[in-house]
């Protein structure tokens, strides 16, 4: 009951539990997305989800405003803060390009 995350950027691909946060993934597997303030204050760690949403968690509400911050530059309206989400169903497939 797990769900495949790629990372595309770094060819990495991982099978995780459903709780997991991306920052752990991310920093486990190896792969060189930047962190700032782990805390979805600064959007260093923004990534396009370029397949699976819906096996993520909903956005926090610190998200969704650095998210609209960021948005102002780059309208892609499938960028996700590294650090806010966790999956959050299991049999998923989830891709992330940062
Ligand atoms: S590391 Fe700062 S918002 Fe994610």
């Amino acid at each position: 009951m797990t769900t495949r995350v790629e990372i595309l950027n770094d060819f990495l691909a991982i099978n995780v539990k459903p709780g997991a946060t991306i920052q752990d993934i991310v920093e486990k597997a190896g792969s060189g997305l930047p962190f700032g303030c782990r805390d979805g204050e600064c959007g260093t760690c923004v990534v396009e989800v370029v397949a699976g949403m819906e096996f993520l968690s909903p956005k926090t509400e610190k998200e969704e405003k650095v998210l609209k911050i960021v948005e102002a530059t780059n309208p892609c309206k499938t960028l996700r803060l590294s650090c806010q989400m966790k999956i959050a169903q299991p049999n998923g497939h989830v891709r992330l390009k940062y």
